[in-house]
């Protein structure tokens, strides 16, 4: 899938009147309170060619509005999958996910997408900026794939991209950022539809230790500052210092200690 259309798959959804035929309103899906994410004895199989893979076992946890929560462990302990689950772009074999109160299991894809395009900002590794969109275009993509007003939504791309500390590449394109201005504008994008929560997969894993810790004072300062739920995959253990609280997956399961997990 190119970027663009995983930017698209990320964050659009039908229009709200077919939605509102189905019961389910768009003012409901924005208006629910903490905890933000709830998960229960969440497990995920992948099943292949008939190699099975136990990805997440049992996982219970939850993360409450204004968190920062770093997600930690080694490589294949099921890091990325449940910030998938989480994100609703992936659904467990078993067990209850929460978003915002709501029980996705109940939910249809559609229902879910809806939930994804307007809840979650989302930033990985790869910025994922369309190389050949502008800077501000890229921040407003999400916006335009939920049909919000074009006028409004330059404004507030323009004061994200001001927050984020890449106003002045505005009108530039995509293409010719580097992996740390790209990231920035990421986050801005992430930001555009005022989700509940960024989940964030190895944010500053294409970046040197200097502009990863300026991507993590950037994070840091959004989740004081403007008190927006952040939850980061990370590998490095300095990383997830930044954060308030760790969740380490081992084997996909959580490892429980002092400061680890709940
Ligand atoms: N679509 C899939 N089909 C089969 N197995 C999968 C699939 N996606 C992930 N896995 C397996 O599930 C396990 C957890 O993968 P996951 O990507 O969540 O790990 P991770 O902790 O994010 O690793 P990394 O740090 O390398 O990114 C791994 O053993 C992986 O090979
Ligand atoms: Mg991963």
């Amino acid at each position: 899938m190119n970027d663009l259309r995983f930017v698209i798959y990320l964050y659009s959804y039908g229009p709200p009147t077919i939605v509102a035929a189905e019961g389910v309103s768009c003012t409901e899906l924005v208006e629910q309170g903490p905890p933000v994410v709830r998960m229960n004895g969440v497990s995920k199989v992948y099943n292949e060619y008939s190699n099975v893979v136990h990805a997440l076992q049992s996982v219970s946890l939850e993360v409450n509005d204004g968190d920062f929560v770093a997600i930690t462990g080694p490589s294949g302990s099921g890091k990325s999958t449940l910030l998938n689950i989480m994100g609703c772009l992936d659904r467990p074999s078993s067990g209850k996910v929460m978003i915002d109160g709501r029980d996705t299991a109940a939910m249809s894809d559609r229902d879910l997408s809806i939930l994804r395009g307007r809840k979650i900002g989302f930033v990985f590794q790869g910025s994922n900026i369309i190389p050949h969109l502008t800077v501000l275009e890229n921040v407003m993509l999400p916006g335009i794939l939920q049909k919000r007003p074009m006028a409004k939504l330059r404004e507030r791309a323009t004061q994200l991209l001001e927050l984020t500390g890449i106003v002045h590449r505005a009108t530039h394109k995509g293409i010719h950022l580097s992996g740390g201005e790209q990231q920035r504008v990421a986050i801005a994008r992430a930001l555009i539809n005022d989700p509940v929560m960024i989940l964030a997969d190895e944010p500053t894993g294409a970046l040197d230790s200097v502009g990863a810790g300026e991507l993590m004072r950037l994070l840091v300062g959004l989740n004081k500052q403007r008190h927006i739920t952040t939850v980061m995959v990370t590998h490095e253990s300095k990383l997830a210092s930044y954060a308030q609280r760790s969740i380490q997956l081992r084997d996909g399961q959580v490892m429980h200690g002092p400061n680890i997990g709940w």
